[in-house]
Order: structure tokens, then C-alpha cells, then sequence
């Protein structure tokens, strides 16, 4: 297959523009600032922006309650500055990838208010209503604890509606097909405008039956292909990232037997499992997982991130595992949210240690998929958990030690912005660290360029390799004739460990480190004895530096034919 397949391979970072930069003084970002920055985003080396939603909005939820799908907030600026951006990023060969939020509007969208006006009004039957209070109102909560239900009367339709999220974000009747017409729509519009592709938000939901009769949802999975489709012939190398917590029995769902579905997934399995390795030191449930999410199309990929906007989600992990990532990195209440997860970013969690930031990063850069990191995790930013709900791990970025972090000039707006304790911004700051060849910033720049040096684990076929040791996971890709190989040490003790490549003849016995001088020989039985530091991790290049000149130009499977690996 053709190598051109360009989420295959990169680092998207996940930012919103409202925290990035503020141009114009308002004390919220804007386009002009996120412009001006981008910059900084070409040196640290990521190659595409998933940008949050920046449309219109009452803002409730952090803007994925949008009021108008082809407008941009004025508080961010003009469609003409978004354009100005997606052309900026263009120039530097970085892509853009936006929000996709059909699966709800805000109740103060046009279609909504129209809707709600009259029975026989054009938009009613966009969203979901039901005359009298459906029987399953209290079950289905996305956020239990502060969502009460998934209907509400409203007064002025005379009828109640359905919402999956909260109640001032009503469900569009997403089987209506005037409404997936206008959802096709929306994308062509913005495809128009610059972009690669969307994070489709909530994907299980906007396919899904929906209405006061039904009692268990169906997915709808024909819809995912005709999204697909039209965006396929609109422009070839646009994508769709679909946010889908589901089980891997139904990832084949998403991407379509035939590859002809979602081109991209989050993978939340490997998620809650990595977060559970790194607190139980047991590997074992990870490599599980990801045997459970390997099945998938060539074409399709996996996007593997350790944290995002929203809370850490463990609902799949068992009682006690789930317990166990609490009592690690989330242990009390303040820091958990809807009895499923832990809210706070990356670097509280880990205890701020360094050693462990870089164990959780190198993983997320070496698990199969495309890693996806969120804006501020490069430079170790914390979290402010007086901020309710998920709005403590949105706060403004950290650039310098000007007042309010050099994020904005308005006196007014600097309290969002973390000024007190160890992450501070005065402590935790782009310019600082970036005058520092040792910091967190200088070391995720270095290990994003390695990781585009490894394009075998983007594109190549993965075998987990037996270490005797739960506590550390050696991963193998192979791909074109090349492998490489990872090996992640999550104990805090020093672990010796000791495996075979499990490659024929000469090429596994020497281990090439691509980060430091020490390499590894083969003993006569073709092992590889490691002594790995607490927390160590080892990136290696299996054979020699000169695989270039041994790379193929097809896909040899492990019998030497050509064929692409499953
Ligand atoms: C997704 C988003 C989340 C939002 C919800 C409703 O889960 O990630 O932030 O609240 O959808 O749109």
C-alpha cells in the first residue's frame, strides 16, 4: 500500500483556542493569538491541531453546546481569522482537525428555538420529543452526580426532549434524514475552510436510535460509511477521528470490515489500562488490551493519548483495578468526577515526577496508534481543582513568567490562569523551559522528532514479547523489512530483564538505542539481558543503523511474501 496516509504517522496536539493565546486583550484566546503561536507548534514538532470547538455558544459546556455550526465565536474572532489560521498551519505543513458536534445542539440554536415554537414548525422533528415523560427519563446520564436526567419538559414546546448530555443540550433527531443531510453539510463548509478532518464528538450517541420508546439503543453503523463517503469525495485525505468509548468487540463496527467507516479512533481501552499499569506496575491487563484492539483495517488507526478535556474514564477497568488508579492518582474525592474517573491532569497525578512523565509519554509515543497530546502536558502544567467539574485541566497556557503567564494582557482575566503552588506559572512556563536543554519542553520536542523517526510503529505489525516480568512490557514492530523494539520498566525499582527478539539470524541480536549510547548484544542463546533504572524505558532500532538501505517497498509479511500485515 501507498505510504500516504498522513494520520498513520504524526503527533496531533489537542488544543482550544480560548486558552491559547489572547491577541486582542479581551482576556480570552482568540485566532490572532493561536496564529502567532503557531510558531512555537512547528518547533516542538506535532504535525496536525485537533482544535476544540470555536463556533458560537452560550458556552456551558466548554463550547460543545454550539449555537450556530458555521460561525466562529466572536469572542475568538472571524471566520476570516479562522482561514487566516488554517492557512498558517498550512504553511508550515501542520493539518487542522475540528470538532464535530452533531450529536446535540444548544438549546439556544436557530433549529432549537425553532423547533420548541411550534408543533408543526420546519425544525421539530430535528430533535426528539416525547408528550408526556418517557419512563426511562432517569437512566442514561452521561454525567451521574450532576446531570439529574435525560428528559426535560420544556415549557414552550409543551413537550419534553431528549438529551443524552445536559439538559440545556438537546439530542438532534440524528435518523432524520434532513438532519444527516445538514451534517454532511457542516463538514463540506469547513472542509472548504482549510481542514484535514474532524473529531466526531460522541460518535456511539449520534448513531444510535434515539426516542422515548426506545429502551436499548441500536447503533446505526450504515451512517458512519456515509459520512465517510462524502467527505472521501469532497476531499481525499480528510479524516474522521471518532470519539467512541466502546468494547473491542464492536472497534470493527466503527472502521468498517472493508475500511469504509471511521479512519481514526481514541483508543479508550489502552487508555485505563495504561493508567492501571502505571498504577499497579502489572502489565499484564494492558497487553490484553492491546491484543483486544489489534484487530483493525490497514487503512484505520488508533489515536493513544494518556489525558484529554474531559475526565479520565475508567469505566471498563473491574472494581478493584478501578480502586487501585484511585488510590494511585486520584485518591481523593475532589479529584474524582461522575463515579468513573479522576479529573486532574497529567502531571499532579504522577506526583509531578519527572522519571514517571517521561515513562507515561514514551509509552502514549509507543503503543500502536497515533499519539494525541493535550496542549500544556509538553511543559508539565497542573491542574486548579477549585475549578468545578472538567473545567480544572482547561486552564489558560503557561508561556512565560510575564503576568498572567503571558497569555493575556486584561487584568480582569488573569485569575483562570494557575498562579499559585509548585505548577504556578511562574514555576511551570514555556520560556523558561525552553532555555532549559533539560526540561520537560526540550525533552517531549526530542522524543516527538524520534517518534516520526519510527514509522514502523505507526504503520507496522506489533508483537508483545515475553519478559517474565509483569512489570515491564517489550513491544515489537515490524514493518517493511525493519523492526524496532520498546521496552518500559513501570516499577519504581530497578528490573532486570531478560528476552529473545524472537527474529531469525543476525538482525535481533543487536538492539541500536536511538537515545542514549547504551546498545545491546545478543548473548549465545540470542538473549538480551537489560538492566532498566526505576521507571526506565529503552527505544532501540533492531539490527543496525543501516535498515534504511534494508527497508522494502511493500509489505513482507513474517514468511517473507508480500502483503500487508493484518
Ligand atoms: C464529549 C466531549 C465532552 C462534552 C460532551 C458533550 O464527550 O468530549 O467534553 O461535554 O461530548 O458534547
Amino acid at each position: 500500500m501507498i505510504d500516504d496516509l498522513w494520520y498513520k504517522n504524526g503527533v496531533i496536539y489537542c488544543l482550544s483556542v480560548g486558552t491559547y493565546l489572547d491577541a486582542n486583550g479581551d482576556g480570552v484566546g482568540d485566532f490572532k493569538g493561536l496564529l502567532r503561536r503557531l510558531d512555537y507548534l512547528h518547533g516542538l514538532g506535532i504535525t496536525a491541531i485537533w482544535l476544540m470547538p470555536f463556533q458560537p455558544s452560550p458556552g456551558k459546556d466548554d463550547g460543545y453546546d454550539i449555537s450556530d455550526h458555521y460561525g466562529v465565536d466572536p469572542r475568538y474572532g472571524t471566520l476570516g481569522d479562522f482561514v487566516e489560521f488554517t492557512h498558517g498551519c498550512k504553511q508550515r505543513g501542520i493539518r487542522v482537525i475540528i470538532d464535530l458536534v452533531v450529536n446535540h445542539t444548544s438549546d439556544q440554536h436557530s433549529w432549537f428555538k425553532d423547533a420548541r415554537s411550534s408543533n408543526d414548525s420546519a425544525h421539530r422533528d430535528w430533535y426528539v420529543w416525547s408528550d408526556t415523560r418517557p419512563a426511562n427519563a432517569n437512566t442514561g446520564m452521561v454525567f451521574p452526580g450532576v446531570q439529574k436526567s435525560t428528559w426535560t419538559r420544556d415549557k414552550e414546546a409543551g413537550a419534553w426532549f431528549f438529551h443524552r448530555f445536559y439538559d440545556f443540550q438537546p439530542d438532534l433527531n440524528t435518523s432524520n434524514p434532513h438532519v444527516q443531510a445538514e451534517i454532511l453539510k457542516i463538514m463540506g463548509f469547513w472542509i472548504q475552510l482549510g481542514v484535514s478532518g474532524f473529531r466526531m464528538d460522541a460518535v456511539p450517541f449520534v448513531i444510535a436510535t434515539k426516542g422515548a420508546k426506545v429502551r436499548k439503543p441500536v447503533e446505526q453503523y450504515d451512517m458512519l460509511r456515509s459520512f465517510r463517503e462524502f467527505l472521501q469525495w469532497r476531499q481525499g485525505d480528510a479524516i474522521i477521528l471518532a470519539e467512541a468509548n466502546v468494547l473491542p468487540e464492536t472497534d470493527m463496527e466503527y472502521f468498517g470490515r472493508d475500511g469504509d467507516r471511521m479512519h481514526m479512533m481514541f483508543n479508550f481501552q489502552v487508555n485505563q489500562y495504561l493508567f492501571y499499569a502505571l498504577a499497579s506496575t502489572d502489565t499484564r491487563p494492558l497487553a490484553k488490551a492491546l491484543a483486544a484492539t489489534k484487530p483493525r483495517p490497514a487503512t484505520a488507526q488508533w489515536g493513544l493519548f494518556l489525558r484529554n478535556h474531559d475526565e479520565l474514564d475508567l469505566g471498563r477497568l473491574t472494581k478493584p483495578q478501578r480502586q487501585a488508579v484511585f488510590k494511585a492518582f486520584g485518591p481523593d474525592k475532589n479529584m474524582q468526577l461522575y463515579d468513573r474517573g479522576i479529573r486532574r491532569r497529567l502531571a499532579p497525578m504522577l506526583g509531578g515526577d519527572r522519571r514517571r512523565l517521561e515513562l507515561a509519554y514514551s509509552l502514549m509515543c509507543t503503543l500502536p496508534g497515533t499519539p494525541v497530546i493535550r496542549y500544556g502536558d509538553e511543559i508539565a502544567m497542573g491542574d486548579n481543582l477549585d475549578l468545578p467539574e472538567r473545567n480544572c485541566a482547561r486552564t489558560p497556557m503557561q508561556w512565560s513568567t510575564e503576568p498572567h503567564a503571558g497569555f493575556t494582557e486584561d487584568d480582569k482575566a488573569g485569575s483562570r490562569v494557575i498562579d499559585k503552588g509548585p505548577y504556578g506559572y511562574e514555576h511551570v512556563n514555556v520560556a523558561k523551559q525552553r532555555r532549559d536543554p533539560n526540561s520537560m519542553l526540550n525533552w517531549t520536542e526530542r522524543i516527538i522528532r524520534m517518534r516520526k523517526e519510527v514509522p514502523e510503529v505507526g504503520w507496522g505489525d506489533f508483537k508483545v514479547i515475553a519478559a517474565r516480568d509483569p512489570a515491564v512490557l517489550v513491544i515489537r514492530y515490524d514493518w517493511r523489512n525493519n523492526s524496532v523494539l520498546f521496552v518500559h520498566n513501570m516499577h519504581e525499582q530497578p528490573r532486570e530483564v531478560s528476552f529473545a527478539t524472537g527474529l531469525p539470524g543476525e538482525t535481533g541480536r543487536l538492539l541500536v538505542n536511538l537515545l542514549s549510547e547504551d546498545h545491546s548484544h545478543a548473548d549465545k542463546r540470542d538473549r538480551h539481558t537489560l538492566m532498566l533504572e526505576g521507571y526506565g524505558y529503552r527505544w532501540y532500532r533492531v539490527g543496525g543503523l543501516d535498515y534504511l538501505f534494508k527497508r522494502s517497498d511493500i509489505d513482507i509479511d513474517a514468511s517473507g511474501k508480500a502483503g500487508h500485515p493484518a
